[in-house]
């Protein structure tokens, strides 16, 4: 699935204090999770990571041995294909109900001798033909068993026929069935999305299959390893196009019982996995282009309205060079004739890469140049590559189960970065891999309720089981990890065992162990290229075995150690690891600016490295983050780093400017190193004008905002970050010729942002000018918004921040009217910003009436509030007064209780606020805290650590703002 599920990745960039569009991730998260009943940790960073770190893996309850009571498809059955057939009904019937009705035929070949079939299928009412819910006969020679009993085994989903005899090893048999579904609208399965154009109500069939919801479609073997051809008819209101994996074969106009029809069959489908199948019936326009010299149909499909007004434009220009970018990067060429890309009103994970047909949320695909900002915009683009990446690792080939999710999405979500690259190579955009997913992911893998990336396959059973595995693990760490495995055999090499891999096992299924032997098999046949040990040996201590290290250099000795890196010190790993917390770590460094050998760390400690420096020479390791571990040094090697970033920072990477300030700290969080070494490290920032530096910075500062807007640090601290931000507030001032021009590179709009961000909040006047007078322009002339849509959500935040109700109001107006999403979702955020605390608590109570916030984005309003540190008590109180009636309203639906007590909690720092969090779980023990439980422990976890931190550093930060501002 697309990445988006856990992470708007532009939004928790730029986004990471602005992040408005992440509201809309929330939500999708807050769906699937709440099928999980507890465990949710939360340690959302603003819109960035959901830090949902701990699945629990609870034992499968087991009625009996019978083989429908267990999750597993029995290994006797194989699929062959289908003939599926589905009619979907746009309008609503007189029972007040949406329906879709079907049929399917199912054929397959028996493999062990049964006389029994299972195949899955949810919520579908099967007709009854012959006296039974299915109809079985033979093709071919085999003479099929009569049909004893169907029913339906609810628990396990499935539809269960019990034979009066065997049916025999080899023989090939067809099983019929008929049913009617629910098209309700629900996100899942065959579903209905709603949306109005031209005041005009019009509804969508559409699907979402993975992971578990095909079979809410048709009964289907619905286990990724059961692939099979599918040969797929939809019947449709004859106007409407219907679309689906094959290309579009045949439509016929005709009538079915009384009613005029539109019949499309479909190409039959390569062989290939149920969870990405995919059925939609709208009215939808599309751009496409004629095809190239390859031979692939490019569509980009969305509302006629959005196609109209050049939406699909850009996802249309990205979409074909990716695609080359593929097939040569994998060396297999595109296996479909076509590429359909579909933008939907209502949809729940970010994307999804069914084969043929992707679909996506709206703000995923579309962009509007005069409304997108260019995090929008890059979105797109990510999200697009995510997806084809997909189309060969994953579709093409399948992991044979779900525990192995973690190699699917975390593949994906590394090479989307390559075609992003490729479509847009001046954007910089590979390097930011290392803030969109190594930094972030190690805030969930450093504390001491994170897990391996790798499930055992056993360990995975239920629905429930596979919806957990959809974490930021699975896909950051995932992509962390192959990056560094990509780097230490060099792309060469990768790419040559990735082709192989491929080739060999096309339309079918594999474990992760078949990627890493193709893989050895390219070391193999590279004479120049020595590993330690083999890729299976060093990888498995990094997939098997949760967290990552700090790697210690002493400089003065050349002495190496490494330690399980834990965030907390005073956390205890309770879960042992056969490897000990240990790892073999590939160790790229440079001396005094020039690149070395790289070492492998192999054991605890080597007490013989060439990582040696003499007294002016410095070391550094772990260029560009390409290994997942964190780095400390010798307190003298500290200086030198320190010394080079104040005089000339260039020779330092840029990647690795922004790792010395995200590394020193979270050494100093964990009390590895003094907090003051790591304030030290921002000096330099006001000669930086790169983004990445800046990013990393801007990361752990908000947390400094978080712990002490409210005490007698702040205003030292506020005076030291003007001083810092100024000259890159005054650099964007000259380059954009006084705010007049957009800056032309990627990465400065972005550090644009982050310049006025800062400065306005620490309340630079010529800041704090320009966006009211923006503001007060766009309120003079609402239809000409004058500010540029990169600046929007800071700015909006900024103008409702200095002013009143006036402003508060206009910009309420302005997102009840707002018609593009993510628009609107800019300025909810905004509204949040004020500092009046009457139109605060007026903005909490809206959050009531679902007429004026939508139930979608109530967790995220009140969480935008709260970091507010204005909004902060209002918030918290308006939360526990109401926890009832918010469990009553929403327990058991998508509302995100975790999201809700870890955002509004997330400032809590002192013993007060501590007695106030324990008193609410007092108060609320009976009534429980739904999803959230597992939150509300570690916001106690964590404010109980800050409380410590502050008593031995308070002091110490404040003096040293002191000494700053001077
Ligand atoms: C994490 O560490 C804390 C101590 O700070 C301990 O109480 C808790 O049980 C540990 N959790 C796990 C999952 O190891
Ligand atoms: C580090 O990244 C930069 C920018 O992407 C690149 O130019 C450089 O070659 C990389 N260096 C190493 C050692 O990988
Ligand atoms: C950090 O260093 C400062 C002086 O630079 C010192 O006053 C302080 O006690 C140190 N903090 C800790 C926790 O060791
Ligand atoms: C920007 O504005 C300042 C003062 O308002 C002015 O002195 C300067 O010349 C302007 N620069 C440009 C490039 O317009
Ligand atoms: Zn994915």
């Amino acid at each position: 699935m697309g990445k988006g599920f856990y992470i708007s990745r532009s939004a928790g960039r730029v986004g990471l204090l602005l992040g408005a569009a992440a509201a809309v991730t929330i939500v999708a998260l807050a769906i699937v999770y709440a099928q999980e009943k507890s465990r949710n940790a939360a340690a959302d960073d603003g819109g960035g990571v959901n830090g949902t770190t701990a699945p629990a893996f609870t034992p499968t309850p087991m009625a009996s041995n019978d083989s429908w009571d267990q999750y597993r498809l029995p290994d006797t059955l194989r699929p062959e294909y289908y003939n599926l057939t589905l009619w979907p009904r746009l309008h609503m019937g007189q029972d007040g109900m949406y329906i879709f009705t079907g049929s399917s035929s199912a054929v397959f070949t028996c493999v062990k001798e049964t006389d029994l079939i299972l195949i899955h299928s949810k919520m579908l009412n099967l007709t009854t033909i012959d006296g039974h819910l299915a109809r079985l006969t033979a093709v071919g020679l085999a003479t099929a068993p009569a049909v004893e009993a169907t029913w339906l085994q609810m628990e396990t989903q499935y539809l269960v026929i019990q034979l009066s005899g065997v049916m025999t090893v080899g023989g090939s048999y067809q099983l019929d069935t008929e049913f009617q579904g629910e098209l309700a609208d629900d996100l899942e399965g065959f579903y209905r999305s709603e949306y109005v154009e031209d005041g005009v109500k019009r509804v969508v069939a559409t699907t979402q299959m993975q992971p578990t919801d095909a079979r809410k479609a048709f009964p289907c073997f619905d286990e990724p390893a059961m692939k099979a051809v599918f040969h797929v008819t939809l019947i449709h209101e004859p106007g409407t196009v219907a679309l689906s994996n094959g290309m579009e074969k045949d439509t016929v106009n005709t009538t079915i019982e009384g009613t005029d029809v539109t019949v499309t069959s479909f190409e039959p489908t390569k062989r290939m996995s149920t969870y990405v199948l995919a059925f939609i019936v709208c009215d939808f326009a599309y751009v496409s282009a004629p095809k190239g010299s390859d031979n692939i149909l490019i569509r980009i499909w969305a509302r006629r309205k959005a196609i109209e007004q050049g939406q699909g434009e850009y996802a249309h220009n990205v979409t074909g060079p990716i695609l080359k970018f593929y097939e040569s990067y994998f060396n297999v060429t595109y296996p479909l004739s076509k590429s359909d890309q579909i933008a939907l009103p209502d949809f729940n994970a970010g994307a999804m890469e069914n084969w043929g047909l992707v679909t996506y949320r709206e703000t995923a695909l579309l962009y509007d140049p005069q409304f997108s900002s260019n995090g929008n915009k890059e979105r797109v683009l990510t999200v697009i590559s995510h997806e084809l990446a997909h189309m060969w690792f994953g579709n093409l080939v399948t992991l044979r189960w779900w525990n192995d999710l973690w190699l699917n999405e975390g593949f994906a979500s590394y090479v989307e970065y390559l075609g992003a690259n490729h479509a847009e190579p001046t954007w910089n955009i590979k390097d930011t891999i290392v803030l969109n997913d190594v930094h972030r992911v190690f805030a969930v893998d450093a504390l001491n309720s994170s897990h391996p990336l790798s499930s055992r396959e056993d360990e995975i059973n239920m629905p429930t089981d596979i919806s957990q595995l959809f974490d930021s693990i699975s896909y950051s760490k995932g992509a962390s990890v192959l990056r560094m495995l990509s780097e230490f055999l060099s792309e060469p090499v990768f790419v040559k065992g990735l082709s192989t891999y491929l080739n060999q096992f096309a339309y079918s299924n594999t474990v992760y162990t078949d990627l890493w032997d193709h893989l050895q098999q390219a070391v193999d046949s590279t004479p120049s290229l020595s590993l330690p040990h083999s890729v299976n040996d060093i990888m498995n201590r990094w997939i098997l075995q949760m967290g990552f290290p700090v790697v210690t250099i002493d400089t003065s000795t050349g002495e190496l150690s490494q330690n399980h890196f834990l965030l907390d010190s005073e956390s205890v790993v309770e879960k042992a690891s056969e490897f000990n917390y240990e790892w073999y770590i590939p160790i790229t460094w440079k001396k005094a600016g020039v690149g070395q050998e790289p070492f492998w760390l192999l054991q605890k400690t080597d007490t013989h490295s060439p990582l040696t420096a003499t007294r002016n020479e410095w070391v550094l390791a772990n260029l560009n983050i390409t290994g997942y571990y964190r780095v400390n040094y010798d307190s003298d090697n500290w200086e030198r780093l320190l010394n080079q970033l104040n005089s000339d920072h260039q020779l330092i990477p840029v990647i690795n400017r922004a790792q010395i300030v995200d590394d020193t700290f979270n050494l100093a969080r964990a009390k590895i190193l003094n907090i003051t070494l790591a304030l030290r490290t921002t000096v330099y920032l006001s000669h930086e004008r790169e983004l990445m530096p800046w990013e990393s910075a801007i990361d752990n500062l908000s947390h400094f905002f978080l712990l002490f807007d409210r005490s007698e640090v702040y205003g030292p601290m506020q005076t030291y970050f003007k001083k810092l931000i100024t000259p890159l507030f005054s650099y964007f001032q000259r380059i954009t010729l006084n705010w007049t021009r957009v800056p032309s590179s990627h990465t400065d709009q972005y550090n644009q942002v982050n310049a006025i961000w800062l400065a306005c909040k620490t309340g630079l006047d010529s800041c704090q000018d320009l966006t009211k007078g923006w503001f007060k322009q766009w309120m003079q002339d609402p239809a000409n918004n004058p500010i540029h849509p990169n600046l929007r959500t800071t700015v909006y935040c900024s103008a409702i921040a200095a002013g009143g109700a006036e402003e508060w109001d206009f910009g309420w107006e302005m997102f009840k009217n707002a018609s593009i999403a993510s628009e609107a979702d800019k300025l909810r955020y905004a509204l949040a910003c004020s500092k009046q605390p009457w139109l605060l608590n007026r903005y909490l109570k809206y959050t009531l009436d679902p007429t004026k916030i939508r139930k979608q984005d109530v967790t995220s309003t009140i969480v935008h509030i709260a970091r507010n540190v204005v909004g902060q008590t209002l918030a918290w109180d308006f939360v526990r007064a109401r926890w009832e009636s918010f469990l009553t309203q929403y327990g058991g639906s998508s509302f995100s209780f975790a999201h809700l007590i870890s955002g509004v909690t997330k400032r809590f720092s002192s013993r007060f606020e501590l007695q106030q969090l324990q008193q609410f779980m007092k108060d609320n023990e009976n009534i429980g805290f739904g999803s959230g439980a597992f939150a509300l422990e570690q916001s106690i976890a964590s404010t109980t650590a800050k409380l410590k931190w502050l008593a031995e550093n308070k002091e110490t930060v404040l003096s040293w703002f002191i000494s700053q501002s001077k």
